[in-house]
């Protein structure tokens, strides 16, 4: 298999989970603690070894593409008020990654997003990674999926155990552990009924596949919710050509999700040697008032 170069992260979602702070700033800008979302999930492309980002978008999303771009306004405020480590953090966003983007200009679902970007990832295998989740600890998430495929040369996605009450929220697998933590993909559903569900291992928005997604994705017919879907779509070729699943290793955030990003937030402020007593200060005199 070819080296993975390039990732399509889909940002074109209308983000309702996330208002009314998301009205009118896209959800992925959101902060935990003092970066968007969305750099997280950059950086741990980057750390993957990946060197193109597809951005898949919609007209409100353009402040996503900025981010990543110089500021020189901004630089020039900097440089002349001597903020010099101020600035060294602006122009490292901007100089992280190679970025293009897409606009996704119909919301048919995560399937139909991925299928935007068939001309900008042309003929090779590549990651998707979807913005909401986010992965810390240990071995960068996408790069756990990354060495299983091109060991493998096969297609590679990542899961994780859910409790059987959140199962009909995910994508969930049915497939035989091979060697621990690998899993050969059998079968998959998006979102099933609770006492349906094939097994309680959910798709958790890492994935590498082959470019013959495409062909899949444009005869798949809508599914759940309406929308077409990925999933349906990668079971396809996963019966045909075959899968791998990969137990992802780390800590997942689901940024959509209020209690997720909350606690993520927090997780990264204590990780800051300065911030971090005073946070501890903070927190435990907050919690003699609950
Ligand atoms: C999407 C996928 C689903 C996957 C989930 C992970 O769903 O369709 O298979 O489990 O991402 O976050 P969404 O959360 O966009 O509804």
């Amino acid at each position: 298999m070819k080296n993975i170069r390039k990732v399509v992260i889909p940002v074109a979602g209308w983000g309702t989970r996330s208002l009314p702070a998301s009205k009118n700033i896209p959800k992925e800008m959101l902060p935990i603690y003092n970066k968007p979302v969305i750099q997280y999930v950059v950086e741990e492309a980057i750390h993957s070894g990946i060197e193109d980002v597809i951005f898949v978008t919609n007209r409100d999303k353009s402040v996503i593409e900025d981010h990543f771009d110089y500021n020189l306004q901004l630089e020039g405020v900097l440089e002349r008020a001597g903020k010099l480590d101020k600035l060294k953090m602006v122009r490292d966003v901007a100089e992280m990654v190679n970025i293009m983007s897409v606009r996704q200009k119909k919301q048919l679902g995560l399937g139909h997003a991925v299928l935007c970007a068939k001309e900008l990832v042309r003929d090779e295998p590549f990651a998707i990674m979807v913005g909401d989740d986010l992965m810390f600890g240990g071995v960068p998430g996408i790069k756990q999926l990354i060495d299983v495929a091109m060991a493998e040369k096969m297609p590679v996605i990542g899961v994780m155990e859910v409790p059987q009450e959140k199962v009909n929220r995910y994508g969930i697998i049915a497939g035989e552990e091979v060697s621990p933590g690998v899993y050969r993909v059998n079968d998959m559903v998006e979102k099933p009924e609770r006492d349906k569900a094939p097994s309680r291992m959910a798709i958790v928005g890492r994935y590498v596949l082959t470019p013959d997604i495409f062909d899949y994705l444009q005869k798949v017919t809508p599914g759940h919710g309406g929308e077409i879907q990925l999933t349906d779509a990668m079971q396809a070729l996963a019966r045909d050509k075959g899968m791998m699943a990969v137990k992802m290793a780390g800590i997942r955030f689901d940024a959509g999700d209020w209690a997720e990003y909350l606690t993520a937030n927090i997780y990264f402020a204590l990780q800051d040697e300065e911030l971090r007593y005073e946070l501890i200060g903070y927190l435990k005199n907050i919690l003699q008032f609950q």
